[in-house]
């Protein structure tokens, strides 16, 4: 059997990522219930961080543990990666010694020829165009709290950015309608845009793009690499700001959710994580399930 790889959501087909969410329930209530699962006992991950992390990093690591392997942390800072050894090298040897490969980085090419130069699975762990793993713990997180996600609706207020993509291939795997809120000049990509027509729309106006929405998501202004835009893109979202007054005008079982870190005052209002539909802490948590359901998928 070839190797497979999670760079996007359409690297499984609908069925595998249903399972994948229905195994993430699963691995977590087993974990709940004490059981032992290692499936992966003398197995290692490699981790590959070129931008910060917090959620990802301790997600990936415990899960490894917790199934009974390892993992390894490499920063370009400390390893040949920085110093320009290619990609396609790095790929050829790691993937002679690891078991499965995680990158976060910049460009999605960088993960597209990762993964055609290695022999085991590489996940895509955030590029400036995607972040699949995020999308899994959130599916999972809707399924848990309001049961299927098909056919319901999801408002994307804020910056049309990796996170936004992801939402458009999940609009599609998951088969749910996406209405993406951005102001004009930070719409996601056009050719994700165009390919999914059918399902996803753009609404310039965050009230009337919340109407009806049985989930709204947003994330930070300004992504990881845009640091130096964070004043521009200030004045540019002034007004997509998500609070409990604008959930108010979305469906009366509405959830929210936020991949974090959230800016208090900037995307969400200072009370927006307080609120009773805010399930941003399950959503955080829900990354060690799915991550685990995936790596279990994958090896
Ligand atoms: N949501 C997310 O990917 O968080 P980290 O940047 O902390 O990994
Ligand atoms: N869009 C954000 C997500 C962080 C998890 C970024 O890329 O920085």
């Amino acid at each position: 059997m070839s190797v497979r790889h999670f760079l996007t959501l359409r690297d499984l087909s609908r069925d595998e990522l249903g399972y994948v969410i229905q195994r993430a329930i699963e691995l977590k209530t087993m974990l709940r219930n004490g059981q032992p699962h290692m499936p992966f006992v003398g197995k290692t991950l490699g981790m590959i961080f070129e931008k910060s992390s917090t959620r990802t990093r301790v997600s990936f690591e415990v899960a490894m543990n917790q199934f009974g392997g390892s993992s390894i942390f490499l920063s370009p800072r400390d390893t040949q990666l920085g110093r320009g050894e290619p990609i396609e090298d790095s790929a050829r040897v790691l993937s002679r010694m690891v078991d499965a490969v995680m990158i976060r980085t910049f460009a999605h090419e960088t993960v597209e020829t990762f993964a055609a130069h290695s022999s085991v699975p590489v996940i895509n762990a955030l590029t400036d165009d995607f972040h699949p793993c995020q999308l899994l713990a959130d599916v999972q997180t809707f399924v848990e709290h309001r049961g299927s996600i098909q056919g319901k609706r999801v408002v994307w207020v804020g910056d049309g950015n990796n996170m936004c993509n992801s939402y458009i291939n999940a609009a599609r795997q998951f088969d749910f309608e996406l209405v993406v809120c951005a102001p004009e000049g930070f719409d996601p990509r056009t050719d994700l845009m165009q390919e999914n027509s059918d399902r996803v729309r753009i609404e310039r106006a965050p009230e009337r793009a919340v109407e009806g929405a049985h989930l709204v998501v947003t994330d930070v202004w300004a992504s990881m690499g845009q640091e130096e835009e964070q004043a521009q893109r200030e004045a540019a979202f002034r007004n997509y700001q998500v609070s409990p007054a604008l959930m108010d005008r979305a469906d009366p079982q509405a959830l929210f959710m936020h991949c974090l870190p959230a800016h208090r005052g900037e995307e969400i209002s200072h009370d927006m994580l307080d609120d009773p539909r805010a399930v941003v802490w399950d959503e955080a948590e829900n990354r060690l399930h799915a991550q685990k359901a995936l790596l279990e998928f994958l090896l």
